[in-house]
């Protein structure tokens, strides 16, 4: 019945739906409880019990963090949590298109601030401890010293991952342009003792994404594969955002795989269209460790999960899940 009304909620203006959901969701009406699957990966010596989480940009102040984690899923990304509060582009900033299960958006990194964020960290970890989700933080910062500052800040409070969210299209390309900054951003990211993942951003040149993938594999981080592609919207009060959702998977797909073929051996999140089971099977076969999704959740709201669940189940044969089991336990 509530999954009916959250489907329902799609048919009225996105930015509403969008808000309507935190609110159900946060005030615990929409107490979904899910039981998740059992396929264990290890990442950075943490048993993560399964590669499916919700990727950055539902949660982006940390709220829905404890309901969320009720549906069994193994990882959750909160964020991007700015530095300074921001309040975000001006309305309307989100355009759905249902029959391709896709949408663009210019949230423009609206976020309460780390200061925030930081005073809240302890409780939100508190209330997820028990349900053993991997907690990700993406951090999205607009120069070296404020990157710098939010991963130093946070050392201590034990979250399991930091995402470096260096590609949102809010940044109109400024760290991919200039790799030298990006360059040093990175180095001195290595500071960091944690796990560590760096977003890629799409639509930019096949030269930079071996750039890339060479620095942060020799830094020993991870990548997250990928943000959304940058586009025009006219219905978008800036005239441009981020595609998300089914149409965008073909690239998601062969980027993870060229990526594997470049030789990166650290841990990959693959996230950008996934919306079914069989996806979630095809994009680890293509090299990612850990699943996430976005848009299924936009559109689904946390009932996306236990879908998913049940088409992974479905898909995979006893055998292939024996195996699979066998090789990311190894
Ligand atoms: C409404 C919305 C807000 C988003 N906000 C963020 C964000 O704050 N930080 C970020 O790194 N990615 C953000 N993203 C991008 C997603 O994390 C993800 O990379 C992208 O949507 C592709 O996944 P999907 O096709 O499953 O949605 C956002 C996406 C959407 C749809």
């Amino acid at each position: 019945m509530l999954a009916q009304v959250l489907k329902l909620l799609n048919y009225l203006p996105p930015e509403f739906t969008y808000e309507s959901s935190h609110v159900l969701i946060r005030s615990g009406i929409i107490n979904y409880r899910g039981y998740g699957i059992e396929m264990p990966v290890e990442i950075s010596d943490k048993l993560v019990k399964n590669p499916i989480g919700l990727g950055a940009g539902i949660d982006k102040d940390g709220f829905l963090t404890p309901r969320i984690v009720r549906t069994g899923i193994g990882f959750i990304t909160i964020g991007s949590v700015t530095l300074k509060p921001r309040p975000g582009n001006p309305k309307p900033r989100i355009v759905k298109y249902p029959s391709l299960r896709a949408m663009v958006n210019a949230m423009g990194l609206s976020s309460r601030g780390f200061a925030d964020f930081l005073g809240r960290l302890p409780s939100i970890l508190r209330e997820v401890r028990d349900f053993n989700t991997y907690v990700i933080i993406s951090l999205a910062g607009f120069s070296i010293s404020e990157f710098i500052y939010m991963l130093n800040r946070l050392r201590g409070y034990g979250v399991d991952a930091v995402e470096l969210n260096i590609s949102s299209p809010t940044y109109r390309g400024s760290w991919v342009s200039d790799r030298d900054y990006l360059g040093e951003l990175l180095r001195y990211a290595e500071s960091f003792s944690g796990t560590l993942f760096v977003k890629l951003p799409l639509g930019v040149d096949i030269d930079f994404y071996r750039w890339i993938t060479n620095t942060v594999n020799k830094r020993g981080f991870g990548l997250t594969i990928a943000n959304t592609l940058p586009v025009k919207e006219s219905r978008i009060s800036v005239g441009y955002g981020g595609l998300s959702g089914y149409p965008i998977y073909p690239i998601i797909r062969s980027l993870v795989s060229k990526v594997r073929k470049w030789g990166f051996r650290n841990l990959i999140i693959g996230l950008g269209g996934v919306l079914y089971g069989w996806q979630v099977i095809d994009l680890i076969r293509s090299g990612a460790n850990l699943v996430g999704v976005v848009t299924a959740f936009a559109y689904e709201g946390p009932f996306a999960f236990n879908r998913l669940f049940k088409e992974i189940l479905m898909k995979l044969s006893e055998k292939a899940l024996n195996n699979y089991l066998v090789n990311t336990c190894r």
